[in-house]
């Protein structure tokens, strides 16, 4: 080696070094391959900083491990750099007073106006922000592999009757109706587009929001369960267990003509080199097409002592960047946190998310998702959680389900 080449190798370690020690150590759940390939896109951005990406994955859709995961590091005294969380995550963590303050980073881009009402109610605690927002996902979707409706003569159902309807056709046909995985976050992702067609807002809102016991044991929320007994019955027999990916695969790949799951569902069947409207369909559940149930992730930075530092900063500040906003959300199937995005870059079913959430947050018809923790704090989430998959597995008939959700979430108060 000459003496200039080993000078340059001894310069490269300095920085590399260097480099280490500004390294963001982010904890998430983004496993899948579409998840994988969405987060790919924030790692780049980043290493374009110069700054890098230390993984932590936890698998498990919902982030329900994740958070284990994490309230295991933060009490051995080690708490990540920065965390993918959900709504009233935030503002648990946040009232512990374990998380960053990111005022200075919000206020000098000017975060305010551009973030929506809805987010900032998780994103900001006691006038502090103490989260960035990555995205808006929304549950009340269903996918469809197009093929396979085309060949059994089935259009987009517009009604639960319609819906129906056609379950019907595929059974008949010897194709799975719904590919479904029978974990409790997925029975509740289903829960929740169930409870909103057969309720509607008000419904919705005054069981899962206000948690309303009157409205959790009704006979409306009876019929709801009524209605998951339909879904359990269009399942195929290995549905328990099943990771939500592997059931969007199914469709992927016709074994199954529908599922019901959040717009991360989409990034699956682009990593696939599938196309919207022409080998998927994506369409809001039948009976919530005026209604958005959604979910953000967002990104937390655990306080490490002192001012939020400057790696936190910088990604904070790349998570809110519009250009960011807009080639993250294409991949992730989501859509953009900011409200001053085009939506140029994003196909036809990305347009369709960012316009039915701006007419649903218009016309008051968003409401945070009760599956992905936006609609009540973890404790209840997982009381309602326990109950929809209980009744799932047939171990509750529909009125003692109701009745059951009613008492479990007044004792998860
Ligand atoms: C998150 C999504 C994620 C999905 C499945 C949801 O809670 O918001 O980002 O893709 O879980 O893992």
């Amino acid at each position: 080696m000459t003496k200039r080449l080993k000078m340059t190798v001894a310069a490269l370690a300095v920085m590399t070094v260097g480099a280490q020690a500004a390294d963001v150590e982010v904890l998430h759940w983004w496993t899948s391959g579409g998840e994988a390939a969405a987060l790919n896109v924030l790692k780049q951005d980043l290493e374009g900083q110069g700054i890098g990406w230390q993984d932590m994955p936890v698998a498990g859709g919902g982030g329900e491990q994740a958070m284990t995961v994490l309230r295991a590091r933060v009490t051995a005294g080690n708490a990540p750099t920065a965390v993918q969380m959900l709504g009233f995550d935030i503002t648990d963590w946040a009232k512990q007073g374990a998380l960053a303050d990111l005022n200075s980073v919000a206020e000098s881009e000017g975060w305010d106006a551009v973030v929506p009402d809805a987010l900032k109610a998780f994103s900001k605690y006691d006038g502090k922000w103490v989260a960035a927002p990555v995205n808006v996902h929304s549950t009340n979707w269903v996918w469809a592999n197009k093929a396979v409706l085309d060949a059994n003569g089935i259009s987009v159902p517009q009604t639960w009757d319609d819906f129906v309807a056609a379950l019907a056709k595929l059974k008949e046909a010897g194709v799975t109706p719904i590919a479904h995985g029978g974990q409790p976050w997925q029975d509740a992702t289903v829960f929740d587009a169930i409870a909103m067609s057969t309720g509607g807002s008000e419904f919705y809102k005054k069981a899962f929001i206000d948690l309303d016991p009157e409205t959790l044991g009704s006979p409306t929320m009876v019929e709801a369960f009524k209605r998951m007994d339909t879904i359990r019955a269009n399942v195929d027999d290995n549905f328990s267990g099943r990771d939500w990916n592997l059931a969007t695969a199914m469709v992927i790949n016709g074994e199954a003509g529908f599922q019901m799951m959040g717009d991360w569902a989409k990034g699956e069947f682009l990593n696939a080199g599938k196309k919207p409207g022409d080998d998927f369909l994506c369409f809001r559940f039948p009976g919530t097409q005026e209604q958005v149930t959604f979910n953000a992730d967002q990104f937390a930075m655990f306080d490490q002592g002192g001012a939020v530092s400057d790696e936190q900063a910088a990604l904070a500040k790349a998570i809110l960047s519009p250009s960011f906003q807009s080639a993250f959300n294409v991949v992730k199937g989501s859509v953009p946190a900011r409200t001053d995005v085009s939506d140029e870059a994003f196909d036809a079913c990305g347009k369709q998310g960012m316009k039915d959430l701006a007419a649903a947050a218009s016309s008051g018809n968003l409401f945070g998702s009760m599956a992905h923790g936006h609609a009540a704090p973890a404790s209840v989430k997982n009381a309602m959680y326990d109950v929809i998959t209980a009744h799932f597995n047939g171990e509750y008939d529909a009125e003692t389900a109701a009745a059951e959700l009613q008492s479990a979430v007044e004792l998860a108060q």
